[in-house]
């Protein structure tokens, strides 16, 4: 299930309430997002394009090694490329995709401003940032298109959960643990 949007989109509040739904529910997940992976497996990578290329395209790795083993994975990064979204959906096969676009307009991502780094972009104190001096390439047929300032997390959630019985991934295949 893959989230992509601006930063302070809403990306991984959307992720970590439905991860928490989905484990509630006995299923096995994993989250995957910038902050367990920036500093560990990528720590080595920054915010050129060339580097964004490189994180989207190890993420997109490890989650089909994920997949292959059962989990349901849930990525949580801006993967502001369609090239390289087109690629992880090539990895990892279509049934196995859900693209989901956390649409929230940059007015509004950096009125949030959750980590104060809209302001330093604006400031010229952070270098190639998303939305400011680096592109988005919004999806063009996304699973999902959530809108934020029209939509709740609770809601986003509901319409991915709906996606995941569609396709057949919520039908249990074990007996309910006692
Ligand atoms: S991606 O473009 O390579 O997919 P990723 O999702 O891993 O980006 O990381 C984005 C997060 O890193 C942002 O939410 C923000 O907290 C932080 N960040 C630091 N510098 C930048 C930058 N120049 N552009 C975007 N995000 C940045």
């Amino acid at each position: 299930i893959w989230f992509t949007g601006l930063s302070g989109s809403g990306k991984s509040t959307i992720a970590n309430l439905l991860e928490r739904r989905l484990v509630l529910s006995g299923r096995h997940t994993y989250l995957l997002d910038g902050d367990n992976v920036r500093h560990g497996l990528n720590r080595d990578l920054g915010f050129t394009d060339a580097d964004r290329v490189e994180n989207i395209r190890r993420v997109t790795e490890v989650s089909k090694l994920m997949v292959d083993a059962g989990l349901i994975v849930l990525v949580s990064f801006i993967s502001p490329f369609r090239a390289e979204r087109a690629m992880a959906r090539d990895t990892l096969g279509e049934g196995e995709f859900i693209e989901v676009f956390v649409d929230t307009p940059l007015e509004e991502a950096e009125r949030r401003d959750p980590k104060g780094l809209y302001r330093k972009a604006r400031e010229g104190r952070l270098k190639h940032f998303t939305g400011i001096d680096s592109p988005y390439e919004p999806p063009e047929a996304p699973e999902i298109h959530i809108r934020t300032l029209d939509q709740t997390p609770e809601e986003a959630v509901e319409l991915v959960i709906a996606t995941l019985r569609r396709r057949g991934k919520l039908t249990s295949s074990y007996p309910a643990a006692s």
